[in-house]
């Protein structure tokens, strides 16, 4: 499968850049943690809260299997802590090409201090959270990752441009829907 999928950490801009990157390849995308929500029916806040984390992890490697068993190619953005099973490390890369946006913990906070959304993150010392989370999971995006871009202090449209410069330039195989 040559899906592009972005990787990384929660504020690294996965969507964003996932998005703009889809538009520039014309290809569709997907974001697995909006694929859940809308299969659920529900959001990521009230999943976590009413069903636990370890239904969420459950909820992330169903989504990958599927998507492995779809025909169609796309632009996908995960969650930040879909990298945390190995099991899902293997299917990330059968899934096509991962590329991990590399974020530092400050650039992280200062883009999530006020964020609501994400509940391993909410309560006393975000800060803190974000730097533990990212030491425990870094190993496991470099892992699951053909290529590492560094994102921090890097537009979204600069972001775009690199990584797609990067795919082209290592050939990519880039055939968009109806080729
Ligand atoms: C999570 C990241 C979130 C979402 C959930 C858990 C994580 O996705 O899947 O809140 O464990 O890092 P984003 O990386 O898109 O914020």
């Amino acid at each position: 499968m040559e899906n592009l999928v972005l990787i990384g950490f929660m504020g690294c801009g996965k969507s964003t850049v996932g998005v703009r990157l889809a538009q520039a390849l014309q290809q569709t995308f997907l974001d697995t943690d909006s694929y859940i929500e809308d299969r659920q029916n529900t959001d990521i806040t009230r999943l976590f809260a009413e069903k636990g984390e370890d239904f969420f992890r459950d909820l992330e490697t169903a989504c990958l299997k599927e998507l492995l068993g779809e025909k169609q190619e796309r632009v996908i953005a995960t969650g930040g802590g879909i990298v945390i099973r190995p099991e899902n490390r293997v299917l990330l890369k059968q899934l096509g090409t991962v590329i991990f946006l590399k974020v530092s913990p400050q650039t992280v906070y200062e883009r999530l201090m006020h964020d609501r959304t994400r509940p391993l993150l909410q309560g006393e010392n975000p800060l803190a959270k974000i730097e533990k989370l990212l030491e425990d999971r870094s190993g496991y995006y470099e892992e699951a990752a053909q290529f590492v871009i560094e994102a921090d202090n890097k537009s979204v449209q600069e972001l775009t441009e690199e990584i797609k410069e990067m795919i082209e330039k290592r050939g990519w195989r880039h055939e968009s829907i109806g080729d």
